[in-house]
């Protein structure tokens, strides 16, 4: 069980954008959190810091006793996987295959293992069928899953999925939601960035909102959207239509419907 510490952590990119200010924040172990904000905001920054990819100009990222800028990369990836928010700068090798295995053989995993991990992988995302293919041969909703499958297989204890929800279809979005129900249950920490209040509302058990490269909110769902979740970001639809039915404050639609169920006697 890891828990991910960021304690004043700032990044400022190599041509002296500064994308993070400063960024304290806990992720604790076995939560799902959403990582929200307007674009620009530097989410996908601070997923990279999470991940080893890029340390700390200031501050530090510490995943479980590890501080991420005094170990190389790859320890950090061991740990925290992270699926970019565009495949194509993910994805490398010439077979979905070799892209899938590739990560599980890096940390060190036998050949055994590493096939096994890559073919529950790929089972789940529904892509057992197109192993031997060339990734650009794939469609860009396969694409996605072969970035997702890749970071499955390296069965790290946190998760980190970049926009997983941006401009998915139905099947996409039940698959999503399977494997993170898949995920949860296996103890594991799921950060996904978004900018769905709708998915965030059902799926998150905290939220943390970035605005202007540093924490703007950090809370339950309820407590931030109660508090407003600020320019530019909308409440969830059930927060809405549970505020228009007197209902307020609910922001699930299980939980809503419930509350307009007629009670005893009624
Ligand atoms: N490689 C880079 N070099 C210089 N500046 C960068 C680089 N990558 C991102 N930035 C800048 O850093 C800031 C934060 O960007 P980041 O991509 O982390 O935001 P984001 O919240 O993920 O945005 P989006 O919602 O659009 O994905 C922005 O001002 C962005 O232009
Ligand atoms: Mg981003």
């Amino acid at each position: 069980m890891i828990d991910i510490l960021i304690e004043g952590a700032g990044f400022d990119y190599p041509d002296g954008t500064c994308a993070l200010k400063q960024v304290d924040a806990r992720i604790p172990a076995s939560s799902t959190i959403a990582l929200t904000g307007p674009n620009g905001a530097g989410k996908t920054t601070l997923a990279r810091l999470l991940n080893g990819l890029l340390v700390p100009t200031r501050g530090r990222v510490l995943v479980g006793e590890i501080d991420t800028s005094q170990v190389p990369a790859s320890r950090v990836a061991g740990f925290v996987g992270y699926v970019f928010q565009n495949p194509r700068r993910q994805v490398f090798a010439s077979t979905v295959l070799e892209e899938v295995s590739f990560g599980p053989r890096n940390l060190g995993r036998t050949e055994t293992q590493v096939e096994e991990a890559v073919q529950v992988a790929l089972e789940e995302l529904d892509l057992s069928k197109r192993a031997d293919y060339h990734p650009y041969e794939l469609s860009q909703s396969e694409l996605r899953r072969v970035a997702l499958a890749s970071v499955l297989a390296m069965q790290t204890p946190v998760l980190i999925l970049d926009e997983p929800t941006a401009s998915l279809d139905g099947a996409d979005q039940e698959r999503l939601l399977r494997v993170m129900a898949g995920l949860r249950r296996r103890g594991k920490t799921v950060l996904v960035i978004t900018h769905d209040m709708d998915f965030v509302a059902e799926e998150c058990e905290r939220m943390l909102v970035l605005r202007g490269g540093q924490v703007a909110a950090d809370g339950t769902p309820e407590e931030v959207f109660a508090a407003g979740p600020g320019p530019g970001l909308e409440r969830p639809a059930v927060w809405r239509m549970a505020q228009a039915l007197d209902r307020p404050g609910i922001l699930r639609s299980a939980a809503l419907l419930d509350s307009l169920r007629p009670g005893p006697g009624a």
